[in-house]
């Protein structure tokens, strides 16, 4: 579709929520509106869309969300999207309201629906990174990222208090489905002892040689951080393991869950997801589709979906080293 026949933009946040997706959608809606597009918000992502539940908004609908966490959109994990009929449902809603383009903002499955999308039917896309776990290719940062580990490293000092009390060994387990990113991040922020990721799959003989060097080297309380796709299966697995060999250790597990996908969002998150919105607006006006926005060295770029959801994001070589380092 030529870029100047576009004059009705959707957007919607689908998969888990992340704090900043509400930056992003303010970002789609004003920029839009600054551009002279009528956009409208879809609610509770692609099942929503397969419903028709879909709204127009204007500059005032998004008035004072830029600081709240979730989604005022709501979001789902629609099964039916990943139907021939889901899908086919979801094309009529927006033809029948006039929409010819939209602005898709979630992670990895998000992706995987709006690449299928955009092949079969004449709406073009453009995706937004919104995910806590920092997973998608070729963005240095997802939205949601930098206040989840901000989160994280809030509740862990607060752990840290009551371990160092009771000279305890803390599990803590962190989200991150594949990936280990806020797992690493964290363990370098609260100064864990050591930090379990499913990229690195250190064994627990390896886990147990590095607590019994702290503790040689005179510590007396420790955080492990567990990300919750680690091998053994999650922080309990691994305390368990922990203590079949080592049971003098006074154990505690802490699983942080859904408490990381929450709160006001960062001030680095606020902007990186107004900076994103508005650039997914002007690619779809380019004439851009079928494609991700990227931060990359703070520069907004596009990356192709199928990039973004199949290459595997490595985590850091020199974080994880030094985050060794810190540890003794
Ligand atoms: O993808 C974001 C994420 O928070 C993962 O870290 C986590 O594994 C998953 O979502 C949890 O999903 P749900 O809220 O649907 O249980």
């Amino acid at each position: 579709m030529m870029s100047n026949q576009i004059k009705r933009i959707a957007v919607l946040t689908s998969g888990g929520d992340a704090p900043g997706m509400n930056a992003a959608i303010r970002a789609v809606v004003r920029a839009s509106v600054y551009n002279g597009i009528v956009p409208f918000g879809v609610y509770r992502g692609y099942q929503g869309l397969i419903e028709g539940d879909i709204e127009e908004m204007h500059a005032r609908s998004v008035s004072r969300i830029i600081s709240r966490g979730g989604t005022i959109l709501k979001s789902s994990r629609s099964e039916e999207f990943r139907t021939v009929e889901g899908r086919k449902k979801a094309y009529g809603h927006l033809k029948a309201q006039g929409i010819d383009a939209l602005v898709v903002i979630g992670g990895n499955g998000s992706f995987t629906g709006a690449e299928v999308f955009t092949g079969e039917y004449d709406i073009p896309t453009i995706g937004v990174p919104g995910t806590i776990d920092n997973d998608l290719f070729g963005t240095d940062y997802t939205i949601g990222y930098d206040t989840a580990t901000n989160v994280i490293t809030d509740c862990i000092d607060k752990i840290r208090d009551t371990a160092s009390s009771h000279n305890r060994l803390f599990f803590v387990e962190v989200m991150g489905r594949d990936s280990g990113f806020l797992a690493l991040r964290a363990g370098i922020a609260t100064g864990a002892i050591a930090v379990m990721l499913p990229e690195e799959n250190r064994s627990i003989s390896e886990l147990i040689e590095i607590l019994e060097t702290g503790a040689a080297n005179k510590k007396t309380s420790s955080i492990v951080i567990v990300a919750e796709g680690e091998s053994y299966g999650g922080a309990y697995e691994v305390a368990k393991k922990v203590q079949e060999q080592y049971s003098e250790y006074d154990t505690k597990v802490s699983i942080l869950g859904h408490l990381q996908r929450g709160g006001s969002p960062s001030c680095f998150d606020r902007v990186l997801a107004s900076q994103m919105g508005v650039y997914a607006v002007e690619a779809l006006l380019r004439g851009d589709q079928g494609q991700m926005v990227a931060s990359v060295n703070g520069q907004m770029k596009l990356v192709p979906y199928e990039v973004a959801i199949k290459e595997r994001s490595e985590l850091d070589a020199e974080l994880r080293r030094m985050s060794r380092i810190l540890s003794i």
